[in-house]
């Protein structure tokens, strides 16, 4: 036993840590609430020796085995507004173990815009730029100024803009070159004092009007519309288990893509440049997946939105991903196309 981190802890269940509600169990498991206690941490012996996973709200996540290693626990709070900059912009800084959606919140109540769409998106601040969440028409991106994190090897904190970050679609160099390499302690988002909204998703405007907005809505009105959209296609984690969407939306070309429409009249797509995007949740819709439950009921496809694999009491991570791998087969068979997971799966 390591007298020197009274924190480590020894075969940790998982459960309560991951949106799937999978029990895996850590052989160590360590929080952590500042960048100093991350670095005391990393110089532990048994850390330095143990493969790393560093956890935040854990809603991106499906253990398919126990983790034989450390997971370390992101807890550094703290949201704060730092100088107003000449345009009219406000710098908002978020420790990476806050909450999302409770940052979301605090810029509303400071009367700032720009996170807006993004409300009720489960997990931390800082898991947010690993996978450069999006949804309804923004992106993380859209509002990031630059972030903090700590380099596991050497213990230095670092700072990357958005540049570094290297932002695609649920991506940026922290999945990629940097894999493994670097822990996000805090975030600073670029905000805005006048409202900038942004209802180019339909189902923004239709839901605005229905909540009687005619007017150009307010941040708070647009975020209370994602809500509205969200509790009514997407499942509660606290009810039942899940990571949100499992797969990305493919992208095919354009003259793939004309080709699988004269065959499917009704299949979905958008323009993205260098071809067209497609509804991963409408492919696996119609290989009639939606609604369908495996192991006596255990887990299956969420009955409203068919992207999201769902856990509704007591299946293994292992059984979720052969259910991914058979939906991933038969739109293959189907449609040509391959879908890819958007979850991390360990
Ligand atoms: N659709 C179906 N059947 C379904 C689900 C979707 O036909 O069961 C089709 C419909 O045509 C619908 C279209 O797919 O119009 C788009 O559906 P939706 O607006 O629900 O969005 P999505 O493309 O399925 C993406 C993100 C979500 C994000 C929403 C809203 C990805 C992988 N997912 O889903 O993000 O909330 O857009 O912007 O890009 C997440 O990443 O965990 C997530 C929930």
């Amino acid at each position: 036993m390591s007298s020197a981190s009274p924190a480590l802890q020894h075969d940790v269940s998982l459960r309560a840590y991951n949106t799937f509600g999978i029990d895996a169990k850590a052989r160590l498991f360590a929080p952590f609430r500042s960048a100093e206690e991350l670095r005391a941490l990393l110089q532990l012996p048994e850390v330095q020796q143990a493969p790393k996973l560093v956890l935040g709200g854990g809603s991106n996540l499906l253990f398919t085995q126990d983790f034989d290693g450390v997971v370390l626990k992101n807890e550094i709070r703290g949201l704060e507004t730092l100088d107003e900059q000449a345009d009219g912009t406000m710098l908002v800084r978020a420790g990476a173990g806050e909450s999302w959606h409770g940052l979301v919140e605090y810029t509303l109540a400071q009367g700032l815009s720009g996170i807006e769409n993004l409300s009720l998106i489960p997990g931390t601040v800082g898991a947010a730029p690993l996978q450069n969440i999006g949804a309804y028409g923004v992106e993380l991106k859209d509002a990031f100024e630059y972030l903090e994190a700590v380099e596991i090897s050497s213990g230095q904190l670092r700072r990357f803009s958005r540049e570094e970050c290297g932002f695609g679609y649920r991506e940026s160099v922290f999945k990629g070159p940097l894999r493994g390499q670097y822990i996000v302690t805090g975030v600073v988002l670029r905000l805005h004092r006048r409202p900038q909204a942004n209802t180019s998703y339909g189902a923004i405007r239709t839901t605005l009007e229905e909540m009687g907005v005619t007017e150009e809505p307010t941040p708070q009105q647009v975020s209370q519309a994602v809500i509205s959209i969200r509790r009514s296609k997407l499942p509660d984690p606290a009810q039942i288990g899940n990571a949100g969407s499992f797969f990305k939306n493919p992208e095919v070309s354009q003259a793939k893509f004309d080709a699988l429409k004269a065959q499917f009249p009704e299949l979905p797509g958008y323009p993205v440049p260098g071809g067209v995007k497609v509804p991963a949740g409408w492919l696996i819709e119609q290989c009639g997946w939606k609604g369908h439950r495996a192991g006596e009921g255990r887990y299956g496809v969420h009955d409203r939105q068919a992207l999201v694999l769902v856990n509704h009491g007591g299946a293994t991570g292992h059984e979720v991903r052969a259910l991914a791998e058979e939906i991933i087969a038969s739109v293959r068979e189907r449609f040509g196309i391959e879908l890819h997971p958007e979850v991390n799966i360990m």
